[in-house]
């Protein structure tokens, strides 16, 4: 496996595979890698002749006041683990690498991010799109491979490639969790002992809610009921949506949201499903 920190390697690197007849998938994450992310890596592996995964820490996505100076990282650790799962070349490139200068151009997420972590995070979509556009284009990748742990930001970046005929397909891939069912993900090593002994509740109260909407009754009001006084995190939202439209009205798959702000890490998880009758 390749660590490749320059554009013009990957540019490099890219022609010569594309060259060689090569599809190639590509696995956006900023780092500090999980079962997650390694999951969408083997869905990439089985789909295209070679993988390349960028890891970068996209400055461009974080608000003011957010982790972005103590996000997690830890580069060698992700050589490792990206190499084991057969990934065939890290992009790890600087920021100024990736932002030699100011953007004269902006892409806006629009309504989309509107609602849920959009609503609550004011440019972070925009700069998501602004790196994943960057990377479309660096890579040439056939398929990208996203989480649908993250699934406002896949729903946005699916939306990005239909509106704007990137030429490449969008897979999805399923939230990896742990055993006690709390979704993996980077942040969650910034819990305390005790909000890791709470966070699994998001899920089970997901659940709950989730067959409340099946059953017909408000999903929102029974995820806060059952989270009520049992978490010390703070919640910043439960939606009910369309999926991946995230309207209000429902017609097909609809996606049941939380986000709660926990002392030191903000944990998002959510479901989707048919609602019944739709
Ligand atoms: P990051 O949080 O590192 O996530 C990288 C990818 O892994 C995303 O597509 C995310 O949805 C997926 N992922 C995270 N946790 C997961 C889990 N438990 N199960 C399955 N997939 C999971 O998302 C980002 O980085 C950034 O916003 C990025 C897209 C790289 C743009 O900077």
């Amino acid at each position: 496996m390749r660590t490749i920190e320059t554009i013009q390697e990957l540019k490099a690197w890219v022609k010569e595979t594309k060259g060689s007849g090569e599809t190639i998938g590509l696995v956006p994450t900023m780092g500090f890698l999980h079962e997650g992310h390694i999951s969408l890596v083997n869905k990439a592996k089985a789909e295209n002749g070679r993988v390349v995964m960028s890891i970068f820490v996209n400055p461009a996505q974080f608000g003011p006041n957010e982790d972005f100076d103590r996000y997690p990282r830890d580069l060698e650790r992700d050589q490792r683990l990206a190499e084991q799962a057969g990934t065939d070349v890290i992009f790890a490139p600087s920021a100024e690498e990736m932002y030699p200068r100011e953007s004269q151009i902006s892409i806006s997420a629009g309504a989309l991010a509107d609602v849920l972590c959009g609503a609550k995070r004011p440019g972070h979509f925009d700069g998501v799109l602004k790196v994943v556009a960057k990377l479309f284009h660096l890579t040439e990748a056939d398929r990208a491979y996203f989480g649908q742990k993250d699934a406002q930001q896949l729903a946005i970046i699916e939306s990005m490639v239909e509106d704007y005929n990137f030429p490449l397909s969008i897979r999805r891939g399923e939230t990896v969790r742990e055993e006690d069912g709390l979704a993996k993900s980077s942040r969650n090593v910034y819990l305390s002992e005790a909000e890791r002994r709470e966070a699994p509740l998001l899920q089970q109260a997901l659940q709950l809610g989730k067959q409340a909407a099946i059953e017909g009754r408000d999903p929102v009001s029974v995820v806060r009921q059952y989270l009520d006084g049992r978490i010390s995190g703070e919640i910043d939202y439960i939606e009910l949506l369309s999926y991946p439209a995230l309207a209000k009205e429902i017609e097909g798959e609809a996606i049941l949201a939380i986000a709660v702000q926990f002392e030191k890490a903000r944990l998002i998880d959510n479901l989707i499903f048919h609602v019944k009758g739709n």
